[in-house]
């Protein structure tokens, strides 16, 4: 399996510019590739393990996706197909992305049901309760999800669960409702920038989707949905990551392309460590003079802190004087990158759902593994910043939703080695 290889110490300068974003482009691929009997061609798409994976989930179902440079060329699925493979749903939870949509344009589906994973159970009851608001009768059956319906009827669904909206329910009904007959309102939407691209996606086709973007959006039904050539938005995770790379290595660097708007809490919280951040037209400046101070974050549902960055925050509030806490309400397990943090000198506890971060002078370089995508991400920043030598394993779960990552940070000064 491929390791990283990182010196530390080194202090990043330049310009890395942010890929398009893994979570706007998986419903996003799905929508082009189920919902249309059109080609469609996708733009800024990302080089991502997970979306490899889906395309061999949509290729099982008669699609045929071509990847060049960016770019996705979809010729939609054959209509006549209609169940996933289980290995391919089990490796990666966003299969769960075509259910909605093949109920909707086939009136039928069976897809596995998704495992767990290093962050926590990951339920899909508010996906299944939405659908079957919409008229679907849900069977569970070896380990598959069985869904069926003649014609899916609009309707109005809340979709709060007890951690707050689903960006995944959300984006899963609104492609079943563009499809349905009469009009569905979703209550308590997830209001992330990826459903806002998604609704944004789907009404090029034809659909009529309004409200994205706030907890309340509306559904009008259509016949048919068209092919379009759509350019998928930048990812404001991997734009985060890059931030905290320039500020742990006490750097100066330019990230291009990431959206001011999309990342207001991660800035806030930055500022008040003591992270200077210079909003230009094309993208962010960031500079760390010395002093840093320590702050504490709670994870919340879009606008508030993402959980995605909670690993990557964590990694420079280690290095930051005094108590920082943190308290993550999305994924309550989602701390997995605690241990290994502390393996490399790091002094953090965990206490339920609150990790409590006690600065230190530095980080030393060790053997670590990376246990999901973020806490890999942390690896890779703690790793830079460290005094010393330090190899990842298990990368594996970076290269679901990095593209590049060694590329992009040895462009701008980081000394990091793929091993094979
Ligand atoms: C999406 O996952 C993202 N994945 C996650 O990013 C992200 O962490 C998460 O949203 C929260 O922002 C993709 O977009 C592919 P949720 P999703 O449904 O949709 C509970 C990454 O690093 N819940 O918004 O699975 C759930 O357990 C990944 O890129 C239910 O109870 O997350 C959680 O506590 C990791 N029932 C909360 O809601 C359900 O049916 C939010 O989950 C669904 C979710």
């Amino acid at each position: 399996m491929d390791k990283l290889i990182i010196q530390g110490g080194r202090r990043l300068s330049g310009t890395v510019s942010v890929s398009g974003s893994k979570n706007a482009a998986l419903p996003i691929i799905v929508a082009a590739t189920i919902l249309t009997e059109q080609p469609s061609t996708l733009r800024n798409v990302p080089d991502l393990m997970d979306l490899e994976t889906l395309c061999h989930v949509l290729e099982g179902l008669g699609a045929r996706l071509q990847f060049e440079k960016g770019t996705l060329s979809i010729e939609p699925i054959d209509q006549k197909t209609y169940q996933t493979p289980y290995d391919l749903v089990r490796k990666m939870r966003a299969s769960i992305y075509v259910l909605g949509p093949l109920v909707t344009k086939l009136g039928q589906a069976k897809v596995s049901f998704p495992g767990g994973c290093a962050i926590g159970p990951r339920p899909v009851d508010l996906h299944l309760k939405g659908l079957e608001a919409l008229g679907t009768t849900i069977e569970i059956e070896g380990g598959y999800i069985l869904a069926k319906a003649n014609q899916l009827i609009g309707t109005e669904i809340g979709l709060k669960g007890t951690n707050g909206s689903s960006v995944g329910a959300t984006a899963n009904i609104m492609m079943a409702a563009v499809l349905a007959k009469g009009t569905t309102t979703i209550r308590d939407a997830a209001c992330e920038p990826e459903i806002e691209d998604l609704a944004n996606f789907l009404n090029e086709m034809g659909a009529q989707v309004s409200g994205a973007g706030t907890a309340t959006i509306t559904i009008h039904g259509t016949k048919e949905l068209n092919g379009v050539d759509y350019t998928i938005i930048p990812d404001r995770i991997e734009a985060g990551t890059f931030m905290v790379a320039g500020a742990i290595t006490k750097g100066n660097i330019f990230i291009s392309n990431a959206i001011p708007k999309h990342m207001e809490a991660l800035t806030e919280t930055l500022c008040q460590i003591g992270v200077q951040l210079d909003w230009q037209d094309k993208g962010v400046h960031i500079t760390t003079p010395n002093l840093l101070a320590p702050v504490n974050v709670s994870t919340g549902v879009y606008p508030k802190f993402p959980t995605d960055m909670q690993a990557q925050i964590m990694g420079l509030m280690a290095l930051t004087p005094g108590k920082s806490i943190i308290t993550e309400s999305i994924f309550p397990d989602r701390f997995m990158h605690v241990s290994e943090l502390n393996r490399m000198g790091a002094k953090i506890s965990v206490e339920g759902n609150n990790a409590l971060i006690y600065g230190v002078n530095s980080l030393s370089g060790a053997p670590v593994m990376a246990s999901d995508l973020r806490a890999g991400a942390v690896l890779i920043l703690a790793g830079m910043a460290a005094i010393g030598e330090t190899v990842i394993s298990r990368i594996y779960h970076i290269d679901r939703g990095y593209e590049k990552i060694e590329d992009k940070l040895t462009n701008i000064g980081a000394d990091i080695v793929r091993q094979k």
